[in-house]
């Protein structure tokens, strides 16, 4: 038997690697996963996907492909199907005409995000983004040998950018502006007002701005009737902006690798040879599942889990407010609350293992998403039932009365 125990010496890991860095929520999840394999009890609020599945009739519109043998490369944009779905999914959930020319199917919003930045990032680049952000962000930006200006964003604008902070932090390098509403960690949302006036700050600068949507649909503000209020797609601002969007999140479906990118048509030709080269296609069986989201069954169950979030967004916010955790605005959105914990430590890292050891439950330390606020913020995830938040809360008041 061989052990390969006399590999020669390879070159160095690329230097980008060094601006690379492992999730720590990763770092959390290990502990948590030994601590649960030696008997403990773990409750993970930690994962940043819902705990639903497709529905029923996607899993069987699946099978169905597969059986038929849907498992060929398609087109690099997507079938065509499902780009006229998607583009008639703005026209009823938004009231916005766009064309399926304008919509490639993607892997996931990363392969959409990917994409986008591959048309758009020189070396040198400088972009915009607010802190506390998602993290992949600035990868994909320093993928392409581009740097990412991260924004301090206090919760005084929902620890989000706002067009003043656009123009202060807008340096000669700068060519973009890049913003999740709602956003990955913090469930908030930039108002349209603002995301007009961002737009208009880029405009003035000749920049990109790229809107990530992945959130969409997970908003749970209602109006006087009872009903949620629905989102503006930041499409409608003008041809030039950039959106990604995604089945991981509304559409619950994270492990089918699916999303989708809306360019402006003077960079769709681009997009089509990036998709090309870098993805071929799409997953193709996702793909055909994928156009039975769009039925009104399949709709209905979104809008039923919706409202489910809505009343564990609630639940959380307002017992986690008891216990003395600083969250200043109610998120708006996604299944995130970004509290402040200063109250109880000044190392939210430490405060975090500090939990898991003592409580036995799993959260997120700020610093997976910036700097400015790190120390002094943790996310929680509601994407666990109501029974389980209230053992959540439950061992929190414990363990912070101990
Ligand atoms: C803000 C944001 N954008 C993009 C992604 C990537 O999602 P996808 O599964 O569609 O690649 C995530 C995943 O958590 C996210 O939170």
């Amino acid at each position: 038997m061989t052990t390969g125990a006399t590999a020669p010496a390879l070159p160095p890991l690329a230097a980008r690697m060094a601006d690379i860095e492992s999730f720590y929520a990763m770092e959390i999840m290990r502990e948590a996963t030994a601590l649960e394999a030696a008997g403990a009890s773990i409750l993970y609020l930690c994962v940043g996907e819902p705990d639903f599945t497709a529905p029923a009739a996607v899993m069987d519109a699946a099978d169905a492909a597969a059986r038929r043998g849907e498992t060929h490369y398609t087109v690099a944009l997507g079938i065509e199907p499902l780009r006229q779905a998607i583009a008639g999914f703005y026209r009823t959930r938004y009231g916005f005409a766009l064309s399926a020319d304008r919509v490639a199917v993607t892997a996931g919003a990363s392969g959409a995000l990917l994409i986008a930045f591959g048309t758009m990032v020189n070396p040198g680049d400088e972009w915009l983004m607010p802190d506390p952000t998602y993290p992949c962000n600035r990868r994909f930006v320093s993928l392409y040998g581009g740097t990412t200006r991260l924004v301090p964003c206090g919760p005084e604008n929902g620890y989000q950018l706002t067009p003043e902070l656009v123009r202060r932090h807008w340096g000669p390098r700068t060519r973009g502006v890049m913003i999740a509403s709602p956003s990955n960690p913090t469930g908030t949302t930039v108002a349209p007002d603002a995301m007009r006036g961002i737009h208009a700050a880029v405009r003035e600068h000749g920049g990109a701005l790229l809107v990530d949507e992945i959130y969409h649909g997970l908003t749970y503000d209602r109006d006087a009737a009872g009903r949620f209020v629905e989102e503006r797609t930041a499409l409608e601002l003008g041809e030039d902006v950039f959106v990604v969007n995604s089945f991981s999140k509304y559409f619950h479906m994270t492990g089918w690798r699916l999303g989708w990118l809306v360019a402006p048509p003077s960079h769709h030709k681009a997009v089509e040879k990036l998709a090309q080269n870098l993805f071929i296609c799409p997953p193709t069986i996702a793909q055909h599942a994928a156009l039975t989201c769009f039925t009104p069954d399949s709709l209905a169950i979104y809008e039923a889990r919706r409202a489910e979030f809505a009343a564990r967004r609630d639940y959380l916010v307002g017992a986690l407010r008891s216990l003395g955790f600083g969250i200043p605005q109610v998120p708006q959105g996604a299944f995130y609350v970004y509290a402040d914990v200063s109250r109880f430590s000044s190392d939210s890292f430490a405060f975090c293992f500090d939990l898991l050891k003592g409580a036995g439950v799993a959260i997120t330390p700020g610093r997976d998403f910036g700097d400015a606020g790190a120390a002094a913020h943790v996310r929680f995830t509601y994407t666990v039932d109501m029974d389980s938040l209230a053992e959540v809360v439950r061992r929190l008041h414990n363990y912070l009365n101990r």
